[in-house]
């Protein structure tokens, strides 16, 4: 069982886990080196989850319904943490692959005419999930199995990831669900020689999968000339399935090198070209707006700040320069503050480092879950980033209550991240997916919280309360100052929801195509794209935020901190509003467990998204106003 061997890798995961040297141990990366087979030397396959588009909730395959044949020696395949929560269970299979050994007479799964019986109930449960398109997964030396599908526009080929399990045409006047029992394997290989012997590497795995009838198979003539039609159908009582495979091995030109290339074909590339474009757009265009508006009346106000103090002493101050004895004054709410703050820099410091990481190739697509592995330890490792922001920010707003700043900033957000995670594998649970992450792997997470980012957190935390305060540029007075009536668009909320509407903007074509990819079980490999779209968002994020708090020191009001965060946060409700368009227009989900899910995770991430984007406008805007107001000469 794989429980127990997840929680020996827990431990290792947690003693190797900020050791950047174990690092490499703690997620391997199978596929980074190549593996040459001798011929008929025996190649294994794999099995994974089955997985739906309809539903988000993945099957084990070995689920006792599926009546799924077992191989005689059952091994789990060891898996990385990101794998885990992604929900991918890996087992060995039955099926018998030796290299370049074609196999073409209708290889019985399981051996000699092994017939496995499928009671009523289990026979509707294999029906449900062949209506609701379940797909096979499987691997051949770390590469996974595929359709060969071709495009609509340019006929050209490529390999979708995944397999269907049965067939079900509802347009037919009388639909009934077919199982596929039978699978022609093609593997590719490449030949290359080494110093003796020809050596051989596995470079695709294209499924094609038939619904034969039983007799066909039994006659041994289940090869690819089998008409079209479907020939098992899943009858509504007992039903006996003999599952055979025929093996077929293609010699190939492309090389271990390039075996992805295939699988990472995307749709239109284009579409990520535009999506690019789409945001220097936004970027050229805000900038043009920093530009002229702030540096333009920026030069002018403190030309004219800085010169009227001296020609006599009636200077008529106006604008911002009026609340440079408020500008600095401690926020409301300072502790929530700071402690997002803190959780912010955390985010961006991980995903930062993570991209790079992607971008350098560090993460195989071959490796299953290394980014959610990486992601997640970059997390735990950085909550001393959140704990030394949040001290620093806490500190120079003038917090008292450190003990309880510290705390929170280590169990607040996370805690909230956790509380929604947990509540979701509920569901998991109830609707029997092997997506569910067993108990032994919460431990592990719960662990890594409280063993390594805690005391994470709390080392950051001390360096910087012990740093000193930040130094204001300019001195707060005493008694606050009015803020005379503001204009309707400057309302707190309105502002806003008017500001977060540009980052938002400048990503969403990008998040259409992460989105795809993790809904739609595509494989996303254009992290060249991603961090260059990052680096936009923190562009506009900046600007933004820096854009609306001077319109609102302008108008004399110096509640900057808030609403800064607000501003640039905002694109993350943005975010989440354009989830909910995608799930009615886009994905077809039909059950109540699977919508759960789906909004669960959405709100996770818009809520990391905003508290991400919020601290950038943040930070951009304190850096402007601690530039602007230490320019100007005060008396
Ligand atoms: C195995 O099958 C493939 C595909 O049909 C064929 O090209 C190849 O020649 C076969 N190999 C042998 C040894 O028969």
């Amino acid at each position: 069982m794989w429980p127990p061997r997840f929680s020996s890798f827990g431990v290792r995961a947690l003693t190797a886990v900020c050791a950047f040297a174990s690092l490499a141990n703690a997620f391997y990366l199978p596929g980074v080196a190549p593996r040459d087979y001798t011929e008929d030397a025996q190649v294994d396959l794999n099995v994974n989850v089955l997985t739906s588009d309809e539903t988000l909730l993945p099957f084990d395959y070995y689920y006792e319904k599926f009546h799924h044949v077992r191989p005689k020696h059952e091994e789990n395949k060891r898996e990385s943490l990101g794998s885990i929560l992604f929900g991918d269970r890996l087992h060995n299979s039955a099926f018998e692959l030796r290299m370049l050994k074609n196999v073409t007479d209708c290889k019985v799964l399981g051996g000699d005419n092994f017939v496995t019986t499928v009671n009523e109930e289990d026979s509707k449960f294999i029906a449900e999930r062949i209506k609701e398109q379940y797909q096979q997964n499987w691997f051949v030396d770390g590469l996974p199995a595929a359709q060969l599908m071709e495009t609509y526009q340019t006929e050209e080929k490529f390999y979708s990831i995944g397999f269907a399990m049965g067939q079900y045409d509802a347009k037919k006047a009388n639909p009934q669900p077919y199982l596929n029992n039978h699978y022609d394997i093609h593997i590719k290989y490449h030949e290359t020689i080494n110093s003796k012997q020809k050596l051989y590497r596995v470079v695709g795995v294209v499924i094609w999968p038939y619904s034969i009838p039983a007799e066909a198979q039994k006659a041994k003539s289940c090869g690819p000339d089998t008409p079209g039609e479907p020939g098992f159908p899943i009858t509504a009582g007992v039903n006996n399935i003999m599952y055979t495979y025929n093996v077929y091995w293609d010699k190939s030109d492309v090389s271990w090198g390039t075996r992805w290339d295939h699988y990472l074909y995307t749709q239109d590339p284009q579409i990520h070209w535009f999506s690019i474009i789409n945001s220097i757009v936004i970027v050229l265009m805000l900038s043009g707006m920093i530009g002229m508006i702030l540096l333009r009346a920026l030069h002018k106000d403190l030309a004219r700040y800085n010169t009227f103090g001296d020609e006599d002493g009636s200077q008529e101050d106006f604008g911002w320069k009026l609340v440079h004895a408020d500008v600095f004054r401690p926020p409301t709410h300072r502790m929530l503050l700071s402690v997002l703050l803190g959780n912010g820099a955390q985010l961006f410091c991980m995903t930062a480092i993570t991209l790079v990481f992607a971008v350098l190739g560090f993460l195989s697509p071959s490796s299953r879950g290394s980014l959610t592995t990486v992601a997640l330890i970059f997390y735990v490792c950085f909550a001393s980033v959140a704990g030394y922001t949040s001290a620093r920010i806490y500190k120079m707003l003038q917090g008292e209550f450190w003990r309880r700043n510290v705390l929170t900033t280590a169990t607040l957000i996370p805690g909230v991240i956790f509380a929604i995670f947990a509540f979701l594998n509920f569901f998991l649970i109830g609707a029997h997916s092997s997506a569910a992450v067993p108990f032994s792997t919460m431990l592990a997470l719960v662990a890594l919280w409280f063993l390594v980012s805690l005391p994470a957190c709390m080392f950051g935390a001390y360096f910087g309360f012990k740093a000193p305060a930040v130094a204001n540029p300019v001195k707060t007075n005493q008694i606050p100052r009015q803020i005379p009536p503001q204009p309707m668009y400057l309302n707190k909320w309105i502002a806003s929801l008017i500001g977060g509407i540009l980052p938002f903007g400048a990503i969403f074509i990008e998040l259409w195509l992460i989105m795809n990819s993790i809904w739609g079980g595509r494989v996303y490999y254009v992290f060249g794209f991603l961090s260059l779209v990052f680096t936009i968002l923190v562009i506009t994020c900046s600007e933004v935020a820096v854009l609306m708090s001077y319109f609102h020191l302008c108008s004399e009001d110096y509640y900057w901190a808030w609403r800064s965060f607000l501003t640039a946060g905002a694109s993350g409700f943005y975010v989440f509003l354009y989830s909910i368009i995608y799930y009615t227009r886009t994905l077809a989900l039909d059950n109540f467990a699977s919508t759960v899910l789906y909004f669960g995770w959405s709100l996770v991430m818009s809520i990391l998204f905003s508290i991400l984007t919020g601290t950038v406008g943040f930070f951009a805007t304190l850096v402007f106003v601690r530039k602007i107001f230490s320019s100007i000469k005060v008396d």
